[in-house]
């Protein structure tokens, strides 16, 4: 792909996100992406669904994978405390390996993670691949809506870009969509909350709630299907 509309910049906290000129938007808040992607994802999704819940393995689809730092912090946590992780990242777009490799990720995660991660990236766009025992990762290389799987998830990262810049991601389809993937009991989340996202999700039956948002945001949604 054509990668003149895509540059690398420095967030807040030092960490580095790309800048979409087409679209207008980072792909990481300006205020710091590692500080959003770990407050966000990680810790209100992923480590909220585990503290309730005693298995020893999880199951993550992300909403636009990007340059793949929320599945690099997944995948290196899940592995530090030997929990089996099966990630799916939906991406219309994805990024060369030139592009993920500028990131300078490889600070926040082991090397055997980051390592693995450029070398079976391009494999992961046809197959799952397997990262380390404890990781298994692909991407979805289509539309978020031509995406279908045989399986749900336990926690859905919602990561696409502001309402205001790509507002069909955020519509009535693109969520009920997007829902269906989820576990009776599972997790979604997502950076941004509005009382229409609300109300749409809460109209799907989940039980939606505000939870404090990363720096520079007040609030972020969770939502959760009752099982
Ligand atoms: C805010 S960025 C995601 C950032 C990403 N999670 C990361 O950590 O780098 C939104 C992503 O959604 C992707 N995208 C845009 N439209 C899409 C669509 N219709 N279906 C799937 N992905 C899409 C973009 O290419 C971009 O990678």
């Amino acid at each position: 792909m054509n990668t003149d509309h895509l540059s690398i910049v420095t967030t807040a906290d030092g960490s580095k996100t790309i800048f979409n000129a087409q679209v207008g938007e980072n792909y990481h808040s300006r205020h710091g992406a590692l500080q959003e992607s770990q407050h966000v994802f990680l810790n209100s999704g992923l480590r909220y669904f585990l503290a309730g819940s005693d298995a020893n393995t999880v199951s993550v689809l992300e909403v636009g994978l990007g340059t793949g730092l929320n599945f690099l912090l997944t995948a290196d946590f899940c592995t530090a405390k030997q929990i089996q992780l099966n990630y799916t990242g939906i991406e219309a777009f994805p990024l060369n390996i030139e592009m993920l490799s500028n990131t300078g990720y490889e600070q926040y995660i082991s090397s055997q993670m980051w390592q693995s991660f450029l070398q079976h990236y391009t494999q992961s766009l046809q197959q799952p691949v397997t990262l380390n025992e404890y990781c298994v990762f692909q991407t979805a290389h289509c539309q978020l809506l031509n995406f279908s799987a045989s399986q749900q998830y336990d926690v859905i990262y919602f990561d696409a870009f502001a309402a205001i810049h790509q507002p069909d991601m955020w519509n009535e389809a693109a969520i009920d969509h997007t829902l269906q993937f989820l576990k009776p009991g599972g997790v979604f989340v997502t950076y941004a909350i509005t009382g229409n996202l609300k109300r749409q999700i809460k109209a799907l039956g989940l039980k939606v709630e505000k939870a404090p948002g990363a720096p520079g945001k007040r609030e972020m949604l969770r939502a959760v299907k009752p099982a």
